[in-house]
């Protein structure tokens, strides 16, 4: 690892200060460097609030020192009025001759942009410096504004024999049938705090009655995603009881009395998923968890728009009921949590 290297790892571990509480902007971090010493480090805390920079900036206790200094920064400094003023002109403005970035920004409003101006400067600018480690810090960022849908994450448990759930009776007391133990379950409360959404399918919510929300760890709730074409989830499941911003995407919208759920009419005889990310995209959307049932994960997975795929084999067996996903095993990692394995599948290298 070169010197650069060394300093934009510790952008990157400031940054990750950041997970989850920065949206809809990325996580950024950023170190302050005189002689081989750290003088000033930042990251960007929360959208509307100083980025990395900035924050970096105040840190150093001898302004005068910024003069010699380097500043390193994972992702490209912004060069546009936001919430707040570009990066680009303090960076100028403190006269710090040497910039080194992890990655370019690809939001149009700056994507290259910054490092035009820095360079139109007279500083030193180093651009790509650990890019593949800086773009998987925000790869929900990237997958936003590069393929404008927000980054996909499927998640089911299945059982030894592959099932996602037993059979089940019509008048079952609507409640799923638990494969994976605490840790594994308290570990997909943790997953659900860091993505902004989180979706089921209509037989999810029928059979199951779920609350989709953050329970077993602290952070923001995701907003609930449900596909109910024909409007048969009953009323008093949890998903309709308006505590968490919920979009229902239907075919027929119907009148309900709640500020935190709307109908989206989307059209059930096209394809559903792309009308789905639009609609997403549109509510500045940047990450999603899918956690099932069957047909609502294998839609993803048939037509390829997917990018992660977590999955956990419990040490139940059931015999019969619904299959789990069919999903070709590439890019696999496994680790256990007790008796669960846990399979993460990345769909690109
Ligand atoms: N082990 C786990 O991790 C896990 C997680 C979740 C669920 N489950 C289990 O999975 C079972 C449900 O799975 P499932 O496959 O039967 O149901 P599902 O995927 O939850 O819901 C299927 C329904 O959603 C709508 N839908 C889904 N994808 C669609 C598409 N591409 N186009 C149009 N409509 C779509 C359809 O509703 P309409 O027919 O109304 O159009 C469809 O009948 C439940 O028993 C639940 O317990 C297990």
């Amino acid at each position: 690892m070169n010197i650069h290297e060394k300093y934009i790892k510790r952008c990157i571990e400031l940054a990750q200060n950041g997970f989850g509480t920065t949206y809809p902007n990325p996580m950024v971090g950023s170190v302050i460097v005189y002689e081989d010493k750290i003088i000033g480090e930042g990251w960007h805390k929360k959208a509307g609030e100083p980025h990395a920079e900035v924050n970096a900036v105040r840190s150093v206790k001898d302004k005068s020192l910024l003069k010699k200094a380097t500043i390193y920064v994972s992702l490209e400094p912004c060069s546009h009025f936001g919430k707040t003023p570009p990066c680009c002109d303090l960076i100028i403005e403190h006269k710090i001759p040497n910039i080194v970035v992890g990655t370019v920004d690809p939001n149009e409003k700056v994507a290259g942009n910054g490092i035009k101006k820095l360079i139109a400067s007279g500083a030193n600018v180093v651009v790509g410096v650990l890019e593949k480690e800086c773009y998987e810090l925000n790869k929900r960022f990237f997958t936003f504004h590069q393929q404008k849908r927000p980054y996909i994450i499927l998640k089911w448990a299945q059982s030894q024999d592959d099932f996602l759930s037993p059979e089940k009776e019509t008048n079952q007391d609507r409640k799923p049938v638990w494969i994976t133990n605490q840790y594994s379950r308290q570990l997909v409360h943790k997953w659900r705090s860091e993505e902004q959404a989180i979706l089921v399918g209509t037989k999810t919510v029928i059979d199951d009655n779920p609350k989709l929300n953050v329970r077993d760890w602290s952070g923001n709730n995701p907003v609930r995603v449900v596909l109910d074409q024909n409007n048969r989830i009953s009323k008093d499941s949890f998903i309709f009881d308006d505590s968490i911003k919920t979009i229902i995407f239907t075919k027929s919208e119907i009148s309900l009395s709640a500020e935190n759920t709307t109908f989206e009419v989307i059209d059930f005889n096209e394809n559903i998923i792309p009308q789905i990310l639009a609609v997403l995209y549109q509510n500045q959307i940047q990450s999603i968890i899918i956690e099932g049932g069957l047909q609502t994960l294998q839609s993803f997975i048939d037509q390829n728009i997917w990018d992660e795929a977590r999955i956990f084999v419990g040490k139940t067996i059931f015999g019969n009921g619904t299959k789990a996903p069919i999903l070709q095993m590439k890019n696999v990692t496994k680790t256990y949590i007790q008796n669960d394995e846990l399979i993460n599948v990345r769909n690109h290298d």
